[in-house]
């Protein structure tokens, strides 16, 4: 099965033809990325409208690039990220989606862009189920026990802040630019995360949930009691320990899921899984812990948005006939999970 993958849904436009193949892995046959990001930065966040001009700006040119025959010959399905996400962003995907399959008359998959993020490891592993799952990224900040393909429970999430959002928030308080995750595990690697002790918001409550907003008005705090020179000596201290803060509560919390779910695997996801210090962290802490759990975490071309997780998941949605008249698909800013 040979599926055409489409994302649209913030500041990423991006096309994938994945094919599963007869001994089951999968195989990314073509992959285009157009990123926003420069064009965003000048804003400082994503601007939907801008977004969505851009989307167009790219997205012909790339299917173009994709060289597939005028009738879809070759292609079984199409998979497109339907929600959750910017609405106007979301919708050039959307409808390219129902243009592409009704003139090629191929059959069409709405994907859950949080589901892509999930399915973005079984690009290159298979996780065992019950499969427990840190979904991190820019808009959300959840702990899913995935029981099997499509099935899906959420049993914690951000009641705030989502631990991308934090990352960027506290990146625009030092001064460093959109996105702002990468250039703080950047500048972190130069501090020392014990030197400031942020809180670690809600990491003993009885529940799975986070909460990151606190603890961004604690790092706002810490640099305005600062002068500006000792802020520029500190940044690097500050970034550390905030990134320290948001590690130990994501780590615990998944700990803490892990001893009463008994998963099978352990999946790390979402754009924020790019973060080493998360990534080896959490591994670390499993491994001892518990050496017969696997985990998985996307490689890093995964870890942001992209099309080939939409078209994986699409893949698995496909198998069981889980198809969408294109007629009826609109894009839904706040699709759910279950
Ligand atoms: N190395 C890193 N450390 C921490 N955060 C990171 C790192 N790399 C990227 N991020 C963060 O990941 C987020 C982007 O992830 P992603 O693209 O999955 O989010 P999104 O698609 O905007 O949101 P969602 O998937 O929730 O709709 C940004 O907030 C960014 O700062
Ligand atoms: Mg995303």
């Amino acid at each position: 099965m040979r599926v055409l993958g489409i994302e649209t849904s913030c500041d990423e436009t991006a096309l994938a033809i994945v094919k599963k193949n007869d001994n089951g892995e999968f195989e990314v046959e073509k992959h285009l990325l157009a990123s926003q990001v420069l064009v965003h930065s000048k804003f400082g966040g994503v601007v939907p409208e801008v977004a969505a001009r851009e989307h167009i700006a790219s997205i012909f040119p790339m299917l173009d690039e994709l060289g597939i025959e005028k009738d879809g010959q070759g292609i079984d399905a199409i998979a497109v990220t339907a929600g959750p996400g910017l609405v106007p962003a979301l919708r050039i995907g959307v409808e390219l989606g129902k243009v592409l399959a009704w003139v090629w008359k191929k059959p069409l998959i709405a994907v859950n862009h949080l589901e892509g993020h999930i399915y973005s490891v079984w690009a290159h592993s298979t996780p065992i189920f019950p499969a427990l799952c840190l979904l991190v990224s820019g808009g959300h900040t959840e702990l899913i026990l995935m029981k099997d393909h499509g099935d899906y429970e959420i049993i914690g999430m951000t009641r705030d802040d989502a631990a991308g959002e934090a990352f960027d928030k506290v990146a625009k308080l030092l001064d460093l630019g959109y996105p702002g995750g990468p250039a703080i595990a950047k500048l972190a690697e130069q501090g020392n995360p014990r030197e400031i002790d942020f809180p670690r918001p809600m990491i003993d409550t009885d529940d799975y949930d986070f909460s990151f907003s606190g603890l961004k008005t604690a790092v706002k705090r810490e640099v305005a009691e600062m002068s500006q020179k000792a802020q520029m000596a500190e940044r690097e201290n500050i970034a550390a320990s905030f990134q320290a803060a948001v590690v130990e509560t994501l780590v615990t919390k998944t700990m803490r899921a892990v001893e009463k779910y008994q998963p099978k695997s352990v999946i790390l996801s979402g754009g924020v899984s790019a973060n080493q210090s998360l990534r080896s962290s959490l591994k670390e802490i499993l491994n001892k812990q518990c050496p017969e759990i696997s985990f998985h975490a996307p490689e890093l071309f995964l870890t942001g948005d992209n099309a080939i997780m939409i078209a994986i998941a699409g893949i698995y949605h496909a198998m069981k006939n889980e198809f969408i008249d294109p007629l009826t698909l609109v894009a839904d800013p706040n699709m759910r999970l279950v």
